[in-house]
């Protein structure tokens, strides 16, 4: 009977562990956050996710309508969507979902910065109905919102409090558990409205270009100024968008704040994407394309293969500039 030595019986047995690691981080789940997951865009990311065998935890601020979603997706088969109720506001909301992470899954592959508001209040008589733009272009759909949308001073705070302050507060409560995934990625939600092209002041536009020298106590400095020049009636003199200004100037800061972090963390991929302009409550039901299709584009840059970019911009599934 052939004897194998005890070096053997070592490099067998660790053969062996080697393989059963290899076999067990291949079978466990990639693990997903989606904020904002219980309607529009945010709840087909969830679906598509999930649809490629990706753990789906669908966060909504609100129990109801997040537990809601989750039932809706789970009868569709996809029972490894589970519901964790997250406002993005709230750093104990942020903390308490990173607890939940740690405990459960230990680690989290995919965080899909979906939930924002859109800054704007229209008028009461105005429902988000997707009729009266039939026979519209996409320019008219566009006027129409830019007519009917307005910008209460609270709306404004909210838009910058929400899609800048709660992604970034969202994204530094679950770093630690991105960065214990060997492929950590994040997509922050933007618009083409967080393009630079949007902000006059040439000046502030190079600042926020400028990943190399820009820095997030820079960025707070910038979004104060823009409250201050909101507040003061003074935002077009000093180069800030007229419409939809706070919701344009806290998508750039996003867009900005994802730049910085791609390149303090080159272990994950940190991307920008916009879904295009999608049919949803948001956009009033204006948009010319359905949530499905903008979540494709989302899922895709969610989904690129190992080692593509980071700190990039995708409009509509494919790289862009962010000017
Ligand atoms: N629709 C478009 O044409 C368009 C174009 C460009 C970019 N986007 C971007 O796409 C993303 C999704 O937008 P959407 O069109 O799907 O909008 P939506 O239908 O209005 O959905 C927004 C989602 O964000 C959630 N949310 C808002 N504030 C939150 C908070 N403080 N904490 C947690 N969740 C919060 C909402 O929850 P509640 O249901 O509780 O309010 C909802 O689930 C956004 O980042 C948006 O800026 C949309």
């Amino acid at each position: 009977m052939l004897v194998p030595d005890e070096d053997e019986h070592h490099k067998r047995d660790r053969d062996r562990t080697e393989a059963v690691i290899r076999i067990s981080s291949t079978a466990v789940a990639r693990v997903s956050v989606v904020t904002g997951g219980n309607k529009g865009i945010g709840f087909e990311v969830c679906r598509q996710l999930a649809s490629g065998g990706i753990t789906v935890v669908l966060t909504a601020r609100d129990e109801t309508r997040g537990g809601d979603a989750v039932e809706r997706l789970n009868a569709l088969g996809l029972s490894q969507v589970v519901f964790h109720r997250l406002e993005i506001t709230e750093a104990s909301s942020a903390a308490a979902l990173a607890g939940f992470l740690k405990t459960r899954f230990g680690k989290l592959d995919i965080l899909v910065n979906n939930a924002a508001v859109g800054g704007v209040e229209y008028g009461q008589e105005l429902d988000a109905n997707e009729e009266k733009f039939d026979g519209l272009d996409f320019h008219q759909r566009v006027e129409w919102m830019l007519k009917n949308a307005r910008e209460p001073i609270d709306s404004a705070k909210n838009s910058v409090q929400t899609n800048y302050y709660g992604t970034k507060r969202v994204t530094e409560a679950l770093l630690p558990l991105l960065r214990s995934s060997p492929d950590g990625r994040i997509v922050n939600v933007s618009s083409s409205y967080g393009l630079l092209r949007h902000i006059g002041s040439e000046e502030v536009r190079q600042e926020l270009n400028d990943v190399d020298g820009l820095t997030e106590e820079r960025l707070d400095e910038l979004l104060e100024k823009f409250m201050e020049d909101f507040e003061s009636g003074a935002l077009e003199p000093h180069g800030w968008p007229g419409k939809f200004s706070a919701y344009k100037v806290a998508k750039a800061a996003m867009n900005a704040y994802s730049r910085i972090l791609a390149r303090r963390h080159p272990e994950l991929r940190v991307n920008c994407a916009h879904p295009g302009f999608v049919k949803t409550d948001m956009s009033m039901g204006s948009g010319v394309l359905t949530p499905e299709e903008g979540a494709r584009s989302l899922v895709k840059v969610a989904l690129l293969p190992d080692g593509g970019p980071t700190g990039a911009y995708f409009a509509q599934g494919e790289e862009a500039p962010f000017v």
